[in-house]
């Protein structure tokens, strides 16, 4: 058998038996997380009795985790999450997995980490009950180690997930385990959980004082002595720091402190967001019994009433999203590269800021900001003991905010990417007095944690008279969307340090232009009202001239944040559509319009709007596509950066050049429609920067396959994102094609996911074909656990197909 199958059956046995018999042979290895995704058995629907270890669930279908059920349900409008929560099923599902565990590891301590389980999760191991956690979005852990089985005797974890009674989130949740679930194990002694803080008190050219604090749990006898170790090592893991210091612990949580200095520190910023590490080693006798690792990101920043937000003393405008959580066909069940995906999307457009709109995100999204470049809002809540929806989670406010917001922050507090808290997103106290204690509240809590960072909110009440601006405990005030307001704020907030938290709700579909476009429209004038039956265009202008009432569209938020120094940047609502809150329309809409890219991670025009303001990239783009009917009139609008002119052509005719004029951030030509090809010239004096040529297409004549990735792991996670075009037989993307394409995989590797970006699109988010949506659509390609190649074909009746090979590389095993 050749080396590469061997090394591919160890390492497939390995995921897929039980990963940590594997792992824990390496006996040096004094801490070890687990993942703990793989196999577990799965049931729609309430069980009575399958928390009990005896339960028979050999019917149940198997998977592996992040999992998340509503996405592979129907589309109806009668699902009780409305179409507001996008129109999907929720219900009970259980879940159950049966492990082993070495007679060795009598002496360990376990614990199970779930990242996130949406929502109302009860857990029991082996019939114990373990208790239970309402928020849907939070992470929590359970200590296993007194109900566990050793040797061949197995040990069950069984799971309930209760997301029956909805609307509960006021956008598609998903249900299930749909975040990645860690089996921890550790010494008796070892850094308590989420027990390490990183803090960066004073911060030099030539050195930075690390402070960390430890706290090291003692579930021993032994009481001393011990050492803890903490040593910094730089982004080539190279050692640059250290100290070491003799403790003594009581049989209880022990907390200490230290002190590094660290030479020379290299910064953390969004161009360069060099990352240190932060080993802990707690040691008795000279040999280890913990090591725990923190990221760490040197930085300094602050907000300024009059001059905005200064990253490491320079003056940086927060040009951010905010994103719900779901990744687009994959439902809310995570996998990393989908998240860097969108991240990378949104970066190459020039965002620096990511809001996790309403509430903590994965745990992942957080790495991949610190070693991406973000400034991060991270938001806790959407409503506190009011509820906006009848299910939400007010009806657990009492009892669980408290708990729900420090843990929140001490998941988080170490993350370099994190620069705020959101204590909550248009909160109903603001408009009672209740709103200036609970605000009061939920400041302190976040404080006695972490004073490293500024505590916000996303206010939508722009008076003085807001009771959570009363409370005056908020160092940054958010407002959301009143941009027309934002001139206002310095006389009305004297002093105030403000940032736009969230703006804009501009509305547009991918490819669709109506004409004339030169005036705004706000839409729809009553968002309560339904659907109009017998209309069943349910598009919006994806020029930049529609949005919600409440909002306003991205040229216009933009014009105003770039103007004022004291405004300290933006979140637009969205960065990506999310599934759900179908603004303007609703059923048979399902997902949103906000997005400025669609819910495929296809960009819609006024990326390139933000692509031109916000990055140093050269930009010239021209819309609509080049297929009308003839003598029509037809609005050719530029983006464009790096020049102060473009010229149009038409068939070869100038039909102007134009500048953008005052603050206004596009150019737009009048145009009599011929077939043929529409072409922009920008110049920067005189000299040509770019041009962009647009032709007429024909008829859909052949499918063109790019994946964003042709090489991916092997590691039963990876994923390749595949665009399927559909161009005429010159190569021309067809603008308004939906013809439906069908997939095959050959090799190790499945369809995770269809898409197209419509967001009236009722096909189901599975399966293998999916129709074109304007000349695109979507296949998202996974990896099983097994090298080599695979082969993918796209088909479609009248079309020339293709085909491209996606190579599975060996996974580097940390
Ligand atoms: C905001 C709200 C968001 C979303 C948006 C749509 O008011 O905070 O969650 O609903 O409106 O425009």
């Amino acid at each position: 058998m050749p080396l590469r199958n061997l090394y591919t059956l160890a390492f497939g046995a390995c995921l897929l038996l039980s990963l940590f018999s594997c792992d824990t042979a390496q006996d040096n290895h004094p801490r070890e997380r687990i993942d703990f995704t793989q196999n577990w058995a799965f049931h729609l629907g309430d069980v009575d009795n399958a928390y009990d270890p005896d339960f028979v669930d050999t019917e149940w279908r198997k998977l592996n985790l992040p999992h998340d059920w509503s996405i592979e349900g129907e589309f109806s409008q009668d699902n009780p999450a409305g179409v507001g929560g996008g129109a999907l099923p929720g219900g009970i599902g259980w879940y159950r997995k049966t492990f082993t565990l070495s007679e060795e590891d009598t002496a360990k301590l376990f614990f199970i980490d779930f990242d996130g389980v949406y929502h109302r999760s009860e857990v029991w191991i082996n019939g114990h009950y373990l208790g239970k956690r309402p928020n849907g979005y939070i992470s929590f852990r359970y200590a296993l180690t007194p109900y566990l089985n050793y040797g061949n005797q197995p040990n069950t974890i069984a799971v309930k997930v209760n997301n029956a009674d909805q609307p509960n989130s006021r956008w598609y949740s998903g249900s299930g385990i749909y975040r990645n679930v860690w089996l921890v194990k550790t010494n008796p002694v070892h850094v308590n959980h989420w027990g390490i803080f990183v803090t960066t008190p004073s911060v030099a050219e030539e050195t930075a004082q690390i402070m960390v604090s430890t706290q090291v749990n003692n579930k021993s006898k032994a009481q001393g002595p011990f050492s803890l170790q903490t040593i910094i090592y730089d982004a080539n893991d190279k050692e640059v720091t250290s100290t070491i210091s003799d403790i003594t612990l009581k049989d209880t949580i022990n907390e200490f402190s230290q002190q590094l200095n660290l030479q020379n520190p290299q910064l953390w910023s969004v161009e360069n967001p060099y990352l240190y590490k932060v080993v802990t080693l707690v040691k008795k006798d000279g040999k280890t019994v913990d090591h725990y690792e923190t990221p760490l990101g040197v930085r300094t920043f602050h907000f300024d009433a009059e001059k905005g937000f200064f990253l490491n003393g320079e003056s940086m405008k927060i040009k951010g999203v905010c994103l719900h959580h779901d990744l687009g066909a994959l439902g809310a069940a995570f996998n990393i590269r989908a998240q860097e995906r969108q991240l990378e999307i949104m970066k190459s457009m020039g965002v620096n800021g990511i809001r996790t709109a309403h509430n903590p995100p994965a745990p992942e999204l957080l790495e991949l900001c610190d070693k991406m470049g973000f400034i991060v809002m991270n938001e806790a809540y959407d409503m506190w003991k009011k509820g906006k929806n009848e299910h939400d989670y007010s009806q657990d406010w009492d009892d669980w905010h408290k708990r729900d917001l420090e843990d929140l922050v001490l998941r988080d507090r170490n993350h370099p990417s994190v620069f705020m808290w959101s204590i909550g997103n248009e909160i109903l106290e603001q408009f009672d007095s209740t709103g200036t204690a609970i605000a009061t509240e939920l400041a302190a809590i976040v404080r006695s944690l972490d004073t490293t960072r500024a505590i916000t909110s996303g206010l939508n009440h722009p008076e003085t008279s807001n009771y959570i601006y009363q409370a005056g405990v908020l160092d940054l005030i958010g407002y959301n969307y009143h941009h027309d307001k934002f001139e206002d704020f310095p006389h009305k907030f004297p002093e105030q340090k403000f940032i736009g938290a969230e703006t804009t709700s501009a509305l547009a579909t991918r490819g669709e232009y109506d004409i004339p476009s030169d005036s705004i429209r706000r839409w729809p004038i009553r968002w309560d009202l339904p659907f109009t039956e017998g209309n069943d265009d349910l598009t919006v202008s994806a020029y930049d001239n529609v949005s919600t009432p409440w909002g306003s569209t991205h040229e216009e938020t933009w014009k105003v944040v770039k103007k004022h120094d004291y405004l300290s940047g933006m979140y637009v609502w969205t960065g990506f559509d999310y599934i759900g809150e179908p603004t303007p329309y609703s059923w048979p809409a399902k997902s949103s319009y906000f997005g400025v890219v669609d819910l495929a991670g296809f960009p819609k025009d006024t990326y390139y709007m933000y692509k031109s303001e916000w990055t140093e990239d050269t930009v010239l783009h021209i819309f609509p596509h080049w297929n009308w009917e003839e003598g029509e009139t037809i609005d050719v609008w530029a983006y464009y950066n790096h020049a102060d002119e473009v010229e149009l052509f038409l068939n070869g005719t100038s039909l102007g050049t134009k500048k953008k004029e005052g603050d206004v951030l596009h150019v737009m030509w009048r145009v009599t429609y011929a077939p043929g090809e529409v072409k922009a010239v920008s110049r920067l004096k005189g000299e040509e920067v770019a041009t962009k040529v647009i032709k007429t297409a024909g008829a859909p004549a052949k499918i063109i396959l790019e994946a964003d990735r042709e090489a991916i792991k092997a590691d039963g996670k990876d994923l390749s994102f595949i665009t399927v075009k559909i161009v005429d037989k010159e190569g021309n993307l067809v603008p308004k094609a939906d013809n439906l394409v069908h997939f095959t995989v050959e090799g190790e590797a499945f369809i995770a996911g269809v898409d197209n970006g419509n967001p009236t699109s009722l096909e189901s988010f599975k399966g293998n074909q999916r129709k074109a949506f304007n000349g695109l659509a979507l296949a998202i390609l996974q990896a099983k656990a097994t090298t080599g190649e695979v082969k993918f074909t796209a088909t479609s009746e009248g079309l020339e197909p293709d085909e491209l090979t996606i190579v599975l590389l060996r996974p580097v095993i940390p």
